[in-house]
């Protein structure tokens, strides 16, 4: 067994070392024999779960102390797997430290498992990520060079530059005399410093919105605050959206009402201002690092972590067009003359909220209410569009997206139809409300319908919270997902504090002022 790439836990300091390395390794919890399981090992084993590090390696050591008898060697693995079972962790290998002694162990035998755990290490071959540093084209070829970060690249192979999602075959693959790679390809392709190259099949993620698991070092911040994000590929600027967790660095316990404060383990929501290629922890795990900058204080080092997308999706499907050769036709309708003929604009109101916040039931009222005064309004509601428009697509962070991508969409062609839409979905993201309303370009009015989640919960009309809650339903939005408030929507309703009668008359007073023509 080679422990040449692992996180010893066997020293309070590992954490920087890890951390400068510049590598989340494979961490090792080394056990005492003579001491069984103590308070420490159990906080480390917390530690590997909030950094998401690898399964550990977990080594019993001073076996000569307790005379290498086997039931006690077996009495502390059974305890130790039943602690890291417990927050949904299993060692890669448990063994005795040191190893290779069958005269003085003959009871120990490397299991199979851990050959296995071996082989698919050796087996792992990093993916191709090359940082581009220019792009040129002369004669009719066009060159990109650049740092290779990780993995191989040959003639003939299919590459993607990100985030501009750029595709292209590899012409030729050289040194150049600077230490960067240089690739030429046959056809056009120009790309920005800054990108990364990748093979087709395993590219980076591409999000302007990540989680960030991090040891902070730096002053306190206040949610919403600007910061610098750097990653392997780049460093760009951000805000922290939200503060999800604080952990005490002694006791591994989550610290509730409390600011940040240098030595905290964090975790955090970040935002950047545009879209970005990037790592994480679940993709390359190497290439996952993160540092968080203050943009004020001299830029002083904030901390240091890798980044995970737990809860969130890769947006790159969602920003790449496959329609090619498309020409959109000139209608000999006009908004304008719609708009003349229904009396009011056609437009979006975009609801969003919690599941039990009421969406649902204003939506319905306001489309009677509007029906009746003569506006041509019509309902998109989750729970029927996803009977139909998008019955392919669940609940993970990848379906809600593309769910609130095509549901955008059609807002967009019933607004430019002359209709009034109220569109009624959870709509958790931002960056997908934000989506919608880039796709209907004008007259989108976001609605925040607000009500807690604790008031959610005491409504819970199809008792699905209740499911939820006892692990039931995975992904469930306020319980096991995120929810993002929006920052500035046009109108909030709060339903929490207000009848529904006074909700709906707030919302078509709204139209009134805001439609008619
Ligand atoms: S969204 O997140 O993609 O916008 P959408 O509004 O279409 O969700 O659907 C939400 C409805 O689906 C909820 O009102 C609820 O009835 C149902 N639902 C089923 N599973 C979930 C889940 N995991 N999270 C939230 N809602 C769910």
């Amino acid at each position: 067994m080679n422990f040449s790439a692992a996180t010893m836990f066997s020293a309070n300091d590992w954490f920087s070392s890890s951390a400068s390395a510049g590598v989340l390794t494979t961490p090792v919890i080394v056990l005492d024999a003579t001491e069984g399981i103590g308070e420490q090992d159990m906080h480390y084993a917390q530690l590997v779960r909030f950094l998401d590090l690898a399964d550990p390696i977990v080594l019993v050591t001073n076996l000569d102390l307790i005379g290498y008898e086997q039931d006690q060697f077996e009495l502390i693995q059974e305890e130790f797997r039943d602690v890291l079972a417990a927050i949904n962790l299993t060692p890669s290998f448990f063994g005795p430290l040191p190893l290779g002694q069958p005269d003085l162990i003959p009871w120990w035998r490397e299991e199979g498992s851990t050959s296995a755990t071996q082989q698919s290490s050796l087996a792992a071959v990093p993916p191709l990520r090359m940082k581009v540093v220019s792009s040129t084209s002369e004669n009719g070829t066009w060159a990109v060079t650049g740092y290779l970060l990780s993995g191989t690249v040959t003639p003939g192979d299919q590459v993607m530059s990100s985030p501009s999602n750029q595709k292209g075959m590899v012409q030729t693959v050289s040194d150049s005399n600077d230490g960067l790679l240089k690739l030429t390809f046959e056809a056009p392709h120009f790309v920005e410093p800054g990108e990364v190259i990748s093979h087709h099949e395993a590219p980076p993620v591409e999000t302007d919105v990540f989680r960030v698991k991090a040891l902070w070092s730096g002053e306190v911040l206040a949610q919403g605050d600007p910061i610098v994000v750097e990653t392997v590929y780049g460093t760009t600027h951000g805000a922290v959206q939200s503060v999800e967790q604080i952990m005490s660095p002694s006791t591994f316990k989550t610290i509730s009402n409390t600011e940040i404060a240098a030595g905290c383990l964090v975790e955090l929501i970040v935002r950047v201002d545009h879209v970005v290629a990037i790592d994480h922890i679940g993709s390359h795990p190497e290439a996952a690092e993160i540092k968080l900058f203050d943009v004020s204080n001299d830029a002083s080092l904030l901390a240091v972590g890798h980044i995970s997308m737990e809860g969130y999706a890769d947006q790159r499907h969602l920003l790449t067009s496959k329609a090619v050769n498309t020409t959109p036709i000139e209608f000999a309708v006009g908004e304008r003359a719609r708009a003349s003929r229904n009396g009011h604009e056609g437009g979006v109101l975009w609801f969003t909220g919690l599941s039990g916040s009421g969406k649902s039931t204003l939506a319905v009222e306001l489309e009677a209410r509007l029906f009746e005064k003569g506006y041509q309004v019509f309902v998109l509601d989750g729970d029927n569009v996803r009977q139909g428009l998008t019955s392919n697509l669940g609940f993970s962070p990848d379906d809600r997206s593309e769910n609130i991508r095509r549901v955008g969409e059609v807002a967009a062609l019933f607004r430019q139809a002359g209709v009034i839409v109220i569109s009624s979905f959870i709509s958790p993201y931002r960056s997908d409300r934000d989506r919608a309303r880039h796709a209907a370009y004008s007259s989108f009015h976001e609605v925040y319908i607000r009500a807690d989640i604790e008031t959610c919960i005491k409504r819970d009309p199809k008792g699905l919270y209740e499911r939820a809650l006892k692990g039931d339903i995975p992904d469930f939005t306020g319980i096991s997902a995120p929810y993002e408030a929006p920052d500035t929507p046009e109108l909030v309703v709060d339903t929490g504090a207000k009848t529904i009668e006074a909700c709906v008359e707030q919302l078509v007073n709204y139209v009134d002022r805001n439609f008619r023509v």
